[in-house]
């Protein structure tokens, strides 16, 4: 296959930042997809649905010009979100979902829940509107291995509370791991789950490939080839449980590349065309568009897309950097080669 015509598809997991460096990564996201979650962990936080609304206007106004690209509004939820809140949420009809960060647990988490079962009358009154919960997906416990926060959050966080609200709506984000998949698979109804390219094509060896890399770390951590490989598999089943999310969360070089570094990949500059190569990898081409473009739309009761995209089967250079406000920013294969390009219509 060289060429592959899709429907537009939407990314249900991404980071857009504020400021200059949303003016510097929209345009990315919106040249490929129609819509995005965006997630709310700016620093402050979006708690409230006026915060949402300014938010919103502030990406659209950074659009390029005659872009036409749908920021779909979260709220992060704290100890304090209260029920009058989500039902703003609900009422407003700009939120489609609230994210469940673990206090700690990644990139501005620092303000997210500390009980998970203290805020049960939360995701009951959530079950009862209808609105998403999106989780991060990994106990915040130092003590608990790195590689292992995914699988002992299923087992302690998120397979309870699922059993507690039968009719709560879950996205689990960003999973990495068999013990993900096979949950998600075999979860009730409402139940889905967000793949990142990243954690589709690379697995943890490209942490320490002949040095650190910190353009490869972000949380949750790349797994074993094992895990990677179960992901692929997933997708390649088919189940509509499984919808892209693309996690890019831009981070300015200076602070990926320092002794403590942030915690983010960046993949919105070829976001469609990486999860084309990841299922290409498996021959599982043909499942790309339900996965990309249906399955997100139709677990979050949203129309499917009407028009398309072309992707061709045809080499291109990632830059080794973009510019990002006073700093720049490198991007996922920084100055290597995709080998699927998006054709501009
Ligand atoms: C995200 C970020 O930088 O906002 N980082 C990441 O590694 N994925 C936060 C998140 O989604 O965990
Ligand atoms: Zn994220």
């Amino acid at each position: 296959m060289s060429a592959l015509r899709i429907t537009r598809p939407d990314d249900w997991h991404l980071h857009l930042r504020d400021g200059a460096a949303l003016a510097a990564v929209v345009g990315f996201s919106a040249a490929r997809f129609a819509r995005a979650i965006v997630m709310p962990n700016l620093n402050p936080p979006v708690t409230s649905t006026p915060q949402a609304r300014a938010y919103r206007e502030r990406i659209r106004a950074c659009l390029p010009a005659g872009a036409r690209f749908e920021p779909l509004m979260t709220l992060y939820l704290t100890d304090s979100t209260t029920a009058a809140e989500l039902e703003a949420a609900k009422a407003s009809g700009l939120i489609h979902g609230i994210k469940l960060y673990p206090a700690g647990a990644t990139t501005h988490a620092e303000a997210g829940v500390t009980d998970v079962r203290a805020l049960d009358e939360r995701f009951a009154r959530m079950a009862e509107l209808g609105l998403v919960l999106e989780v991060h997906g990994e106990v915040t416990d130092p003590a608990v291995d790195i590689f292992e926060r995914e699988a002992r959050f299923i087992d302690t966080v998120l397979g309870p509370l699922i059993e507690r609200h039968p009719r709560l709506r879950v996205v689990f984000e960003h999973i990495t791991t068999a013990a993900a998949v096979q949950f998600v698979r075999g979860a009730r109804e409402g139940v889905a789950a967000t793949v990142t390219p990243q954690h589709l094509l690379l697995n943890r060896n490209a942490l320490f490939a002949g040095g650190i890399r910190p353009h490869y770390y972000c949380l949750p951590v790349l797994k074993a080839e094992r895990e990677r490989r179960a992901l692929l598999e997933a997708l390649a089943a088919g189940s509509p449980r499984f919808f892209l999310g693309t996690d890019s969360a831009p981070h300015a070089r200076g602070d990926k590349e320092r002794a403590c570094g942030c915690a983010g990949v960046f993949s919105a500059h070829a976001a469609l065309e990486l999860y084309a190569e990841a299922f290409e990898s498996i021959g599982a081409l043909p499942r790309l568009e339900a996965f990309a473009a249906f399955h997100g739309a139709d677990f979050y009761g949203l129309p499917r897309n009407r028009d398309a995209v072309t992707l061709v089967r045809e080499p291109w250079s990632v830059p080794a950097q973009f510019p990002y406000g006073a700093d720049t920013l490198v991007p996922l294969r920084a100055g290597e080669s995709v080998a699927w390009r998006l054709v501009s219509e």
